[in-house]
């Protein structure tokens, strides 16, 4: 008989304070996400041990498997410090087999069977095996020294809930570097999620190369300064110091082809036609008034926006687009739609002359100018279909009149998932009501990095049901995916991204890949103290609140984790 982890409690493994001796630690299959079926009951007390004699053997002639078996040897050598060979002989004892060619719908889906000669890892594709890669990595001890680790004899089937799991990165407001983007995907890697959505440019800084367009990053890159404090603060603040940062061509398509080796997509987002301050600094005469602008230097809304009367924005963003498509070969781009106030449209010759040739008026829902933003991002949306690309855009895009075939990202709470739904546009849920990892973990202000505000604890994305009650099941199959957001505003470091980030991911990772019948918070707590370990062993930065919640393991264990 088959039984799901929940039920379990089956593996009383005491990992730290063992590790280090012989015989082997033992590997702990209670891992996050929660795979969906975990069998433990044939050939009970047989074990398959690892150590440093065992071999990682792939197939011949698949550079992705050689590369997912690289993988592996990283993992087990970073958590047990075992230096594995990785062949492509076949042997049949003491060796981790990874395969594909699993029978599966699911192309991510994989099987891990671990018998007392072999683990053998099948995925239905390479994605898949890599996801038992990640589940194998997390069964793991830490250990600060070599260790041999015994594997109790079990099944595991796992395939994920959703097929779009994304982390969302803004490196407008503030710059990653290269190799900070690059640990960003290793995360995301380590959560089981395949979608990040880049978004790249803001009315703070525009950080992607566009080489029709060289002022775009040559000015509208850096800013002179940055608010100190919180927006909200008077009088306002500001640091003195410039501010700046862009990537090169070539380096988003190594960050592309970096996601790549991780089953990760990269889903750019260049934000229109609000949020383009920086955009505007560099080539003023895409505005309404022509100008002069500077890079914003504080947060907020800006209402400098691209002037939609003007044939040569619509021009700009059919080049921007152009070359965006050429760094990115996703299936989706990002088009943005948020936060577009419509006072410099409101009183634009061009923009109202546009809105007259284009026949459109005003009705009892929106305004003319809430067209007129439609009549953009339809612009764009037909250009890039043209193309073969598909858009995305905030929930704002069902304001105006629906773009068909837009899938919608729905921020403003559920309410913008749950009417796009209805009207057949697939969705990408994001609530800022769960989902917004720049809101604060702790009440405790006092104890925390300025933030933005809010408050969303691990318990809440725990407690986050990604397929609203209201849809009927056929409405529910457009929501496709589930995002966490990370806005960073304030967060100006890559620790204080991953402090933001860890442990939240785990909770959204189970909202992600787990099916709801297998939700229970305790049992994450449970498992989350494992996974806790592996982000120490990698050296993140995880926030703790969690250890303090009274449903967290008790201690020593909680200890180990400062
Ligand atoms: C957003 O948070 N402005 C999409
Ligand atoms: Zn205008």
């Amino acid at each position: 008989m088959k039984k799901s982890f929940l039920l379990g409690g089956i593996f009383v493994l005491s990992l730290w304070g063992t590790s280090c001796q012989q015989p082997a630690a033992t590997a702990d299959y209670r891992i996050v996400p929660c795979p969906q079926q975990i069998d433990t009951t044939a050939n009970k007390g047989e074990s398959f041990v690892l150590n440093s004699r065992t071999k990682i053997v792939y197939p011949e002639g698949n550079e992705k498997m050689g590369r997912n078996a690289q993988f592996l040897f990283e993992y087990i050598s970073k958590m047990v410090h075992l230096n594995l060979q990785t062949t492509t002989e076949a042997k049949d004892n003491n060796v981790i087999l990874l395969q594909t060619g699993l029978e599966s719908d699911n192309p991510e889906a994989y099987s891990l069977k671990v018998t007392p000669d072999q683990i053998i890892i099948q995925g239905a594709s390479e994605a898949g095996t890599f996801y038992g890669i990640q589940t194998l990595r997390k069964t793991l001890p830490a250990s600060e020294k070599k260790s041999n680790v015994e594997f109790p004899s079990a099944t595991i089937e796992d395939s994920p809930r959703f097929g779009y799991r994304g982390a969302h990165f803004d490196v407008a407001r503030h710059f990653f570097t290269i190799e900070e983007v690059k640990e960003y995907i290793d995360m995301m890697a380590l959560h089981n999620m395949n979608r990040l959505h880049w978004h790249i440019t803001d009315d703070q800084g525009w950080r992607i190369e566009i080489k029709k367009y060289p002022k775009l990053t040559e000015v509208g890159s850096q800013r002179e300064e940055t608010l100190i404090g919180h927006a909200s603060e008077r009088p306002e603040r500001f640091d003195g110091k410039p501010y700046g940062g862009f990537y090169t061509q070539e380096e988003a398509k190594e960050i592309v082809a970096y996601a790549a080796e991780h089953y990760i997509t990269v889903i750019p987002e260049v934000d229109l036609p609000g949020h383009m301050q920086a955009a505007l600094t560099a080539y003023p005469e895409l505005g309404c008034t022509g100008g002069p602008y500077k890079v914003w230097t504080k947060w907020g809304i800006s209402e400098e926006v691209l002037c939609a009367g003007n044939d040569k924005a619509l021009q700009f963003l059919d080049d921007v687009f152009t070359e965006i498509m050429q760094i990115f070969p996703a299936q989706y781009i990002h088009i943005g739609g948020d936060e577009c106030p419509k006072v410099r449209w409101e009183k634009c010759p061009k923009c109202q002359a546009r809105i007259k040739a284009e026949g459109i008026r005003s009705d009892k829902t929106h305004t003319k100018e809430q067209y007129l933003q439609t009549f953009v991002m339809q612009h764009v949306a037909s250009f890039l279909e043209k193309h073969g690309r598909k858009i995305i855009g905030w929930d704002e895009m069902l304001e105006g009149n629906a773009i068909p075939g837009a899938t919608i990202m729905s921020w403003r709470g559920e309410k913008g998932g749950i009417q796009a739904a209805q009207s057949g546009h697939d969705v990408i849920m994001t609530p800022n009501t769960y989902l917004y990892f720049d809101y604060m973990q702790s009440k405790d202000k006092e104890n925390e990095p300025l933030g933005i505000g809010g408050y969303i604890p691990v318990k809440k994305v725990y407690e986050y049901s990604p397929i609203p009650e209201s849809l009927s099941v056929e409405e529910s199959k457009h929501i496709i995916g589930v995002q966490a957001n990370l806005w960073t505003e304030y967060i100006a470091t890559f620790d204080h991204v991953q402090y933001m980030v860890l442990p939240r991911w785990a909770a959204l990772s189970e909202n992600q890949w787990t099916c709801s019948s297998h939700k229970n918070y305790r049992d994450f707590l449970n498992r989350l103290e494992a996974l806790m370990r592996v982000y120490k062993a990698e050296g993140y930065n995880f926030a703790k609140h969690v250890l303090s919640d009274p449903d967290f393991p008790q201690q020593p264990q909680a200890e180990e984790m400062e």
